[in-house]
């Protein structure tokens, strides 16, 4: 995708972190933008914010994890701006802790936002891109799943954001492969970011009324902690992000990195699994996190 004015992008979780600025730059690019998020209070003010700069822009609240929610979003789009473009499925929640002790609405909560959202978005909106297309001879769309780089790793007291992540990568390269088959005009490409600034790791904070909350156990309260340091001690700014994504964008780039330097540790991965060996220790390189992990987890 070449040309962004004047057309129609749709940014799930766009209340905050990698989604607002997708839809700052949006705007600056000319495009019409359709925001959604649960948080109402900070979907509103981006919306006004990129309102008063001039950008066509309409905000929905939209749980991802119900198809009806993103159906609506959808039509929503076509009856403000009449096509879409454009496509962020990037509304994602974080949990953490050992994978045994997540319960049911842990699992159902993570997968619902990170997976399900994700699917109800490829599903709902690829069938709405594909029929644009045949309206139009020089339709151009694409569109971005956001992972993350735990959809190749599988790094301790991550497991259900990891196992959720690891199914986005694999959706959205089943989409690549599935559109390239059909000569669709409509890009795909998977975004894979480290640990950055957001407010990823204060997740809970829209944790929906229906998925009960239990107290946290050691590991569990550990690996917030973790979480938490990780994330915003990370040097790489969500906007540095979301300016390479929009340039992966034009470039027709599958992944998108936000820390290249990483990938050291997926390629180790590949040998392990390519030479049938068991996975490596994660804290080869830093054995006294894996000492305090573990004396923390005891307590
Ligand atoms: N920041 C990082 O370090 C990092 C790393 C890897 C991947 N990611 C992924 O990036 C994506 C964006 O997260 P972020 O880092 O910008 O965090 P963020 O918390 O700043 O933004 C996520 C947004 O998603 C919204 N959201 C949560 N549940 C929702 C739901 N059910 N329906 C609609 N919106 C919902 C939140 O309200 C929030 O505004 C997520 O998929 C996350 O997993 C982030």
């Amino acid at each position: 995708m070449k040309i962004f004015k004047d057309r129609v992008a749709v940014i799930t979780g766009a209340a905050s972190g990698f989604g607002r600025e997708f839809a700052i730059i949006g705007a600056r690019l000319g495009m019409k933008l359709v925001l959604a998020d649960v948080q109402e209070d900070a979907l509103e003010a981006t919306r006004a914010e990129l309102a008063q700069q001039g950008a066509a822009v309409i905000a929905l609240r939209c749980d991802v994890r119900h198809a009806e929610q993103v159906q609506a979003l959808a039509d929503a789009a076509m009856k403000n701006f009449g096509a879409v473009h454009l496509v962020f499925n990037n509304a994602g929640v974080g949990s953490g802790g050992l994978i045994w002790e997540n319960t049911q609405a842990d699992w159902e909560w993570v997968l619902g936002v990170n997976l399900w959202g994700v699917i109800h978005g490829v599903r709902i909106f690829t069938n709405l891109m594909l029929e644009c297309a045949k309206q139009d001879p020089g339709y151009e769309g694409h569109i971005v799943n956001t992972a993350s780089m735990a959809g190749l790793l599988n790094a301790p007291t991550m497991g259900v954001y990891n196992v959720s992540k690891h199914a986005v990568v694999s959706l959205s390269e089943s989409l690549y492969q599935d559109l390239q088959l059909v000569e669709a005009p409509i890009g795909t490409s998977v975004l894979c970011p480290y640990f950055v600034p957001t407010g990823i790791s204060q997740s809970h904070r829209n944790r929906p009324g229906d998925v009960p909350g239990t107290a946290p156990t050691a590991s569990q309260r550990v690996a917030q902690a973790m979480s938490d340091k990780a994330v915003t001690s990370g040097k790489v700014t969500a906007q540095e992000v979301a300016e390479n994504t929009f340039k992966a964008i034009v470039d027709g780039q599958f992944y998108i990195f936000s820390h290249p330097g990483a990938l050291s540790n997926v390629q180790d991965r590949m040998g392990e699994i390519v030479g049938q060996k068991n996975p490596g220790d994660p804290y080869k390189a830093t054995p006294h996190i894996r000492d305090m992990l573990r004396a923390k987890i005891k307590n």
